[in-house]
């Protein structure tokens, strides 16, 4: 059933193809919609009309007439009892249709003559007398059919056709004319057998005389049967099947055995048993393999109603089997012996049974074995499989996927033939490289618990493929234990940003897989990124399934479209950037100190406006202050620096501006008086008082005493009137240490240096003018006054 409906499927899908390339198909599917009638509303331009499981009982004239179009109509399982193919007069395009599982007793009329495939098959038809209607259909290569009497007269309308698979459903046959079969001209025939007492053995031996690809279906009671050991050897005897199919069956061990046989010594190279269902006692029965065509034998889902007997004697017959392709798949078989004689088996296929990890183990019997698959069955210790394979010279292909395999350590003693290996969906871990067949060429490892590939692997030189696809990976693997590698899968890992080593390492794959892993879109993943661009066409599913998981406001972005500035991610780069600039203030700043005393110039600045500042702040105090000052500064030096002060510092404040008064001692003195006292004197009328400060200031035992006084003012009545010159640069050292008083002014009040180049003399001139300056009584009368108050 599954082959035929497989067939179907094919069919099918095969006229969708040719149709999608010529026209869109327009699909309709109103099936199992409980429908009496067929809708009358459809579109036109409907193509494909399924109205399968309903429950229409007859067709009208107009119900597929507008429907030009229609190439595919399904009424399987609905209530049609009788059909007149006028309906169809107007769907020239018709190739397909589906009438199977109705109630259909005759049809009259011809269908479209483009029709390819039709069934007509679990239909009420008494005869097959509906063939000769179909006599027109030259393009049609899908025949099913069913009746309850057949004649060859029947098919004599047909036998020109040149049908590729014919359905012939016999669940209600009552009468058969020999040879009736025999009249179709068919690749394939697939025989429902009869489900009722009638005895199909013309129907068989037509069968087997007509194709040489059969399929029979729904087989059991013929352990009823009458000698049927010689009922089977005579059909046998007769076959030109090469093919056979034997699907539904439901027999006894014993005649099981004896219809095997039977086919053995027949023409049936390739046998296929679906859907067995065994049933009676398990016995040892001898089985003759001699003499036979046969090549492939396969039981696809078998089931048995009896569990207490020797497994021996079931296994031993297909463990014997001297043929090529040996498959048993959901079979449910517990266990299989190794073969007595050295065996011609070269595939062997156990696909979805319980087969444990003792099967073949120390079976040196098999020798020709290229392939086995053992996938989807009980094997739990890989290393418990390596030595099985160890007798098996010829092993390329293993497959043992979907297992609950796992590997702990253990040594591993592989066969060195092995080419190809799944393990996929097992439970192996990343130990699992420390036991590989070093033969390798293809591995899938897909679906596992592997993290990472061991530092201690031995390197596979052969290895082409690597499937590494749903894992826990958090890197590439390291490449270089797999220098022949070409197609790498890595897909769905956790590889959040590949590392530079191991894309460095992959650089020779040819494809890699990477999709679907939780990328970090960030620097790191630039590497990739790069590489993408390098190369071209080696990632597998690129752009679209490559898509930033993390940090949170990439998450969905394409990787394609991620843009990461190369300066975040170049550390070089990053330092060129950041740290050039810095350097290049740094130096800008040194050749402006160092060649344009850019310090001193700023120091005047700051100090010139903090002058400013202090005079606005004050302007009210200076009222009363005027009264008794009648010079605005005193100056003080050695008499070292007397010549400085003479002919530079006094021109050069009063040079411009006559209003500016300075008291020196030289010039404003009063003779007879102290000279402690003239400088009380001098200090007090002044608003100012200036010390030119040079090393031989320092050592002036008098102008400490002045320094004194003035700082006895400047403590006493706070006036800010301390004005100090630096001339010369004074060391430290040469300040005796009872100045302390000067050391505490140098290093709290700032002071004026006296610039050695004669373009910055401009600016220290003014600060000190800017300094002294201040608004006194009228200077004619002033200088008079003071003149006088100092004479008298
Ligand atoms: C119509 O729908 C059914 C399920 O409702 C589905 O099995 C069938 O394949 C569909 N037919 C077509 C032609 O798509
Ligand atoms: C046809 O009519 C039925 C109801 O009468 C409606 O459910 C259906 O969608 C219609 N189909 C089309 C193709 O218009
Ligand atoms: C028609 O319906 C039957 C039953 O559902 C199904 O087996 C068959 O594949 C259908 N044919 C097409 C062409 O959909
Ligand atoms: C035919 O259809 C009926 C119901 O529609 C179902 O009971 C029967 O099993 C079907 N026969 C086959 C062979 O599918
Ligand atoms: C079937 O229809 C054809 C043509 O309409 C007719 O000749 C034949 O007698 C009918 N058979 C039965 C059994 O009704
Ligand atoms: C197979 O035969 C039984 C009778 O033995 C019958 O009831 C059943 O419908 C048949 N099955 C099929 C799929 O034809
Ligand atoms: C089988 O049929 C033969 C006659 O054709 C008869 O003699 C014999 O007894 C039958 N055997 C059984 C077991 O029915
Ligand atoms: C098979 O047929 C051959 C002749 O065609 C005959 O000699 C032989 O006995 C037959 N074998 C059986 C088991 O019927
Ligand atoms: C082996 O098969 C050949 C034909 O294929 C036949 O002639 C011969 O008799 C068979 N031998 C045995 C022992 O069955
Ligand atoms: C045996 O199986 C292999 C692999 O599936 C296949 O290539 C080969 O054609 C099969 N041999 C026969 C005789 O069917």
């Amino acid at each position: 059933m599954a082959f035929v409906s497989f067939c179907l499927l094919a069919f099918a899908s095969s006229f969708v193809g040719t149709w999608c390339a010529t026209s869109p198909s327009v699909i309709a599917n109103y099936s199992g919609q409980g429908l009496s009638t067929v809708p009358t509303n459809l579109s036109s331009l409907t193509t494909i009309l399924d109205l399968s499981f309903n429950f229409i009982h007859a067709l009208e004239d107009a119900d597929f007439s507008y429907m030009s179009e229609l190439r595919l109509l399904n009424l399987s399982h609905n209530a049609l009892n009788e059909l007149d193919c006028k309906v169809f007069e107007f769907n020239k395009n018709l190739e397909f249709v589906d009438l199977s599982n109705n109630s259909l007793k005759n049809i009259s009329g011809l269908f479209p003559e483009a029709l390819r495939h039709l069934d007509i098959s679990f239909n009420d038809f008494k005869t097959m007398s509906v063939c000769k209607g179909l006599a027109n259909l030259l393009q049609l290569e899908y025949l099913g059919i069913g009746a309850a009497e057949i004649e060859r007269s029947d098919f004599e309308a047909i036998t020109h056709l040149q049908l590729r698979y014919a359905l012939i459903e016999l669940q209600r046959l009552s009468g058969y004319e020999a040879g009736s079969i025999s009249m179709l001209n068919t690749e394939h025939i697939h025989i429902i057998l009869p489900g009722g007492t009638f005895d199909p053995y013309s129907v068989l031996i037509d069968a087997v005389r007509t194709t040489k690809s059969l399929e029979l279906s729904n087989i059991s009671g013929w352990q009823l049967k009458n000698e049927s050991e010689k009922y089977m050897a005579d059909i046998a005897n007769n076959s030109i099947v090469t093919d056979l199919t034997l699907s539904h069956i439901k027999l006894d061990w014993f005649h099981l055995i004896k219809a095997l046989q039977c086919i053995w010594h027949s023409s049936v190279e390739k046998l296929y048993i679906y859907d067995l269902n065994l049933f009676g006692f398990v016995t040892k029965m001898d089985f003759d393999y001699s003499n036979t065509s046969m090549k492939e034998f396969v039981v696809d889902k078998a089931s048995t109603t009896v569990f207490l007997f020797n497994q021996e004697y079931l296994y031993r017959v297909f463990a014997e089997m001297n043929v090529e392709n040996l498959t048993i798949i959901s079979a449910n078989i517990i266990f299989m012996v190794c073969p007595l004689k050295p065996s011609t088996i070269q595939n062997i296929h156990f696909e979805d049974n319980a087969l444990p990890d003792k099967i073949f183990s120390s079976c040196n019997t098999l020798t020709q074995l290229r392939s086995l698959n053992l996938a989807q069955n009980k094997l739990e210790k890989v290393s418990k499989i390596s030595e099985m394979t160890q007798n098996m010279p010829s092993l390329k292909h293993l497959d043992i996927s979907t297992n609950p395999l796992h590997y702990t350590g253990e040594v591993c003693h592989w066969s060195q033939s092995i080419i190809w290996l799944n393990l996929a969906s097992c439970d192996l871990t990343s130990l699992v490289f420390n036991c590989l067949p070093k033969s390798l060429k293809i591995l899938i490892l897909k679906n596992n618990d592997i993290t990472h590939i061991p530092l201690e692997m031995t390197k596979l030189e052969n290895l082409k493929l690597l499937n590494l696809a749903f894992n826990r990976m958090s890197d590439l693997p390291d490449c270089s234990f797999f220098t022949r590698l070409a197609v790498l899968n890595v897909q769905s890992n956790i590889i959040s940003s590949p590392s530079r080593e191991s894309i460095k390492s992959c650089q020779s794959v040819k494809e890699l897989n990477v999709r679907h892993n939780p990328f970090q879109c960030d620097c790191d993943l630039k590497n990739f990124i790069d590489f993408e661009k390098m190369s071209p066409g080696k990632l597998i599913g690129w752009p679209d399934s490559y898509i930033c998981e993390h940090p949170d406001d990439s998450r969905g972005i394409n990787l394609k479209n991620i843009h990461i500035p190369i300066v975040y991610c170049n550390v070089y780069l990053l330092i060129a950037i950041i740290v050039l600039p810095i350097m290049f203030i740094v130096a800008l700043l040194y050749c402006l100190c160092k060649y344009f005393d850019g310090p001193w110039y700023l120091k005047m600045l700051c100090q010139w406006t903090r002058t400013k500042h202090r005079i606005r702040r004050k302007k009210n105090g200076y009222e009363e202050l005027q009264k008794e000052t009648v010079f605005h500064a005193f100056v003080s030096y050695s008499e070292h620096d007397a010549s400085w002060v003479k002919h530079t510092l006094l021109p050069n404040l009063e040079k411009n501006n006559a209003s500016i008064r300075i008291c020196q001692h030289e010039r404003n003195f009063v003779a007879g008086k102290s000279i402690v006292e003239n400088i009380i004197n001098c200090i007090d009328k002044s608003y100012k008082s200036i010390f030119v400060l040079s090393p031989n200031f320092v050592q002036s035992e008098w102008c400490h005493y002045e320094l004194y006084f003035a700082h006895h003012k400047l403590y006493t009545e706070n006036t800010d009137n301390l004005i100090l010159i630096l001339l010369e640069p004074i060391p430290q050292y040469l300040i005796p240490s009872k100045y302390y008083k000067l050391k505490t002014l140098m290093s709290q009040r700032t002071y004026l240096e006296w610039p050695k180049e004669t373009g910055k003399h401009g600016l220290f001139w003014a600060n000190l003018r800017a300094a002294i300056n201040i608004n006194l009584p009228d200077p004619e009368s002033q200088s008079s006054s003071s003149v006088s108050h100092v004479s008298s």
